[in-house]
């Protein structure tokens, strides 16, 4: 038999790799979803069919009959508060798939007190925006003890995600520092292509043809390609629901900066990033998406924030 799964967090990320275990998982249960705001789960229970998941209305009633569950909240301290709750009932036996994007330090610390209570925690963060979750392209991270990740991998690659990037048997904490060194990647690119479109509209050049050049040079389905895209569209300040949230973008922003700070690396970068976020918050409210730097650019360079 199948293990049994459960997915607790349903947010934009969630959503998407919960309806993709169902989908290409090759479950013989339902899967048993929970979210904060219960109403979100039946609606996603609704969409994929209410004979392939069944919604919790507690975290512990989601985690009872579970042997492998799946989590994916906002921050750090929802996280935390979730896994204490997790962790009330028997768990011996169960293991834990943190997807969340955290500082290493609360992936060492849930990794600690799962395995007290004779579970397993495996850091599972997750790379690729929501349409990538939502098409199964993720890219994984699993680390922790081998034999869990051994049970997890069916679920990772063709079905959540496109590939692994395997950390068995290292602390789940170097899967979250892999994760903010990538999101750095990311967070630079997005800054450096903000900071580039201003450019070209500010001289004339139009940042339609920047964006142009853009697609031609790196391709159109490339993270540069679609950033542009979504930047000239408008598609950084219009959605009601942001792809990513700005506080969520903060978080990951600060702890990029903390752990730069411990182990003494100066990233200049990040503290313009840093910047540019938060002229996003204040001009948007918790609404703003990360995306919106460019807007926080535009408005520093003398444009409106909004391109329309
Ligand atoms: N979006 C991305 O592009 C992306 C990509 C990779 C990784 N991540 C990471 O994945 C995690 C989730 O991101 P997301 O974009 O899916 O977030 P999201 O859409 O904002 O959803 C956040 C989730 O956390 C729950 N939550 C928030 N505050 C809570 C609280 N106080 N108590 C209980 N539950 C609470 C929300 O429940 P409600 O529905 O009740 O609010 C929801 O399930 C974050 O760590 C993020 O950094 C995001």
């Amino acid at each position: 038999m199948a293990p049994r799964l459960a997915y607790l967090g349903l947010g934009n990320i969630g959503r998407a790799m919960s309806k993709n275990l169902v989908e290409k998982g090759n479950l013989d249960s339902p899967l048993v979803l929970y979210n904060r705001t219960t109403s979100r789960a039946e609606a996603l229970a609704e969409t994929i069919g209410r004979d392939r998941a069944k919604v919790a209305s507690t975290i512990a009633e989601a985690v009872k009959d579970a042997d492998i569950i799946f989590t994916c909240v906002g921050t750090d301290e929802v996280d935390k508060e979730t896994y204490a709750t997790a962790l009330e009932g028997d768990v011996k036996g169960k293991i834990f798939v943190d997807c969340a994007t955290i500082h290493p330090s609360t992936s060492d610390e849930l990794a600690k007190v799962v395995a007290e209570k004779g579970a397993e925690y495996i850091g599972c963060p997750v790379f690729g925006a929501p349409a990538m979750a939502d098409a199964g392209q993720l890219v994984c991270v699993p680390a922790g003890p081998a034999g869990a990740v051994t049970k997890l991998k069916p679920y990772l690659k063709g079905v959540v995600g496109r590939e692994i990037i395997d950390m068995s048997d290292r602390e789940p904490s170097k899967a979250a520092a892999l994760k903010l060194v990538g999101n750095s990647f990311v967070l630079l690119m997005v800054e450096m292509i903000a900071e580039g479109l201003t450019l070209a509209e500010k001289t004339g050049v139009g940042s339609d043809v920047a964006q142009n050049f853009l697609e031609t040079m790196f391709g159109a389905a490339s993270p540069m390609g679609a950033y542009a895209k979504r930047m000239t569209s408008g598609d950084y300040y219009k959605r009601d629901e942001p792809l990513l949230a700005i506080d969520l973008g903060l978080k990951d922003t600060n702890h990029i900066l903390s752990l730069a700070k411990d182990s003494g690396t100066r990233m200049i970068g990040m503290e313009t990033v840093k910047h540019h976020l938060e002229a996003v918050k204040e001009h948007a409210g918790s609404k703003g998406d990360m995306a919106g730097m460019y807007g926080a650019v535009r408005k520093e360079s003398g444009l409106k924030y909004e391109n329309e």
